[in-house]
């Protein structure tokens, strides 16, 4: 059940912000309150860095008064490189000395200087009286975290948390499925700049991870091929007939940069099989506007010889049929699992430390 302030979960993409508020029936059961998205234009945010904020103030704005979002209070998420999420093992310490020892070990595994980071943990189970404790670090670039605030307040918001997209990922997870035991579910979200993956075991992430590259190299594949600008190739990439194409041309362009994009996934896969070698993964289930690719899962499937599904991250949530269609919200609902992992962040459940409380 929530409790407290409202909250707008704000995912801010390279190419396309969302913002969802939920809210609860008062049989504890999720409903949406406000949900929206909205396009950037190209080149406004640039490997995951905000390059120009004008454009990006304006779509927020913009969004909170096209859908009517009176709540101020929002969530945010960090993806990408200037993040990092990782299980930990640091000595035993009494409780008020834990923060510093979480700091003093955190320099070796964050892959930017600690001076230049916030960072953020939590206790993990371990045993009674163990030597050693587990913990869920998370760092951010002190850096990125400050212009994604600037950014958010020069559009009249509040910035009240900022999470780990690959976090917000398995938060909203949690809430839409049953965690099977000694299950292995590999979270996949193709962005169009980004692919985040967080992979779980019996429901606990111990993996996360991010790689350039999404929905956006094939765009621009399409644009070279055809020498069309960057509208024009996303209609056509979304299977809307815009100007006459060679099919077979264009399907060469599709299946070259779906392949790169499975070759990216499985370099991540590979890095955890190297670290977890008893595990195999399960199950695949993606997310993410790139995954919404016609015939994506089914390759991704075939190539891993996984099984792969496509997420629903509102199969758990419902809405007023009046106030949003159903081909509204399925047209949206693929690129809404970090959006509603963020707008979810008061459930009381199962709260990992936002990388940074405000
Ligand atoms: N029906 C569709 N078919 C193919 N691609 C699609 C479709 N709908 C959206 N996309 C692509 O999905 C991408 C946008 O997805 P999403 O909103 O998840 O990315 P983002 O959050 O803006 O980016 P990132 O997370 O990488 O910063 C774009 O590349 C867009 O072209
Ligand atoms: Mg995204």
């Amino acid at each position: 059940m929530f409790t407290g302030d409202e909250i707008v979960g704000l995912d801010i993409g390279s190419s396309c912000i969302k913002a969802v508020q939920l809210t609860n029936n008062q049989q504890g059961f999720f409903l949406i309150k406000s949900v929206g998205l909205e396009n950037l234009p190209p080149l406004a945010i640039q490997q995951e860095e905000i390059v120009y904020t004008e454009p990006v103030v304006n779509v927020i704005k913009h969004l909170f008064q096209k859908y009517k979002i009176k709540c101020k209070k929002v969530a945010l998420s960090l993806t990408g490189p200037s993040v990092c999420v990782k299980k930990i093992s640091i000595p035993a310490a009494p409780a008020d000395e834990l923060a510093d020892m979480v700091r003093w070990e955190a320099d070796q595994y964050l892959p930017f200087a600690l001076d230049d980071a916030y960072i953020d943990f939590q206790l993990l189970s371990t045993p009674p009286a163990a030597k050693r404790l587990n913990v869920l670090l998370v760092g951010a670039k002190k850096e990125r975290v400050k212009k994604l605030i600037q950014v958010v307040q020069e559009a009249g918001l509040k910035p009240v948390i900022i999470d780990s997209g690959a976090l917000a990922l398995e938060n909203q997870y949690e809430t839409n499925h049953s965690i099977a035991k000694n299950n292995v579910v590999a979270l996949v979200d193709i962005g169009a700049g980004i692919i985040n993956v967080n992979i779980l075991v019996d429901g606990s992430s111990v993996f996360v991870s991010a790689v350039l590259g999404g929905g956006n190299d094939l765009t621009q594949a399409i644009q070279e091929e055809f020498n069309i600008d960057h509208e024009q190739a996303e209609r056509i990439k979304q299977g809307k007939r815009v100007i006459d194409v060679e099919l077979p041309r264009l399907r060469k362009v599709v299946q070259q940069s779906s392949a790169q994009i499975v070759d990216q996934i499985e370099s991540l896969f590979n890095c955890f099989s190297a670290n977890n070698s008893a595990k195999t993964i399960d199950v695949v289930m993606l997310s993410g506007g790139g995954a919404t690719l016609r015939g994506f899962a089914n390759f991704l499937a075939r190539r891993l010889n996984l099984p792969v599904k496509l997420s629903n991250p509102l199969k758990e949530i419902n809405w007023d049929r009046k106030t949003y269609s159903v081909p509204e919200i399925n047209r949206m609902a693929p690129l809404l699992a970090i959006g509603v992992g963020l707008a979810m962040r008061r459930a009381a459940d199962k709260i990992y430390r936002p990388v940074v409380n405000i």
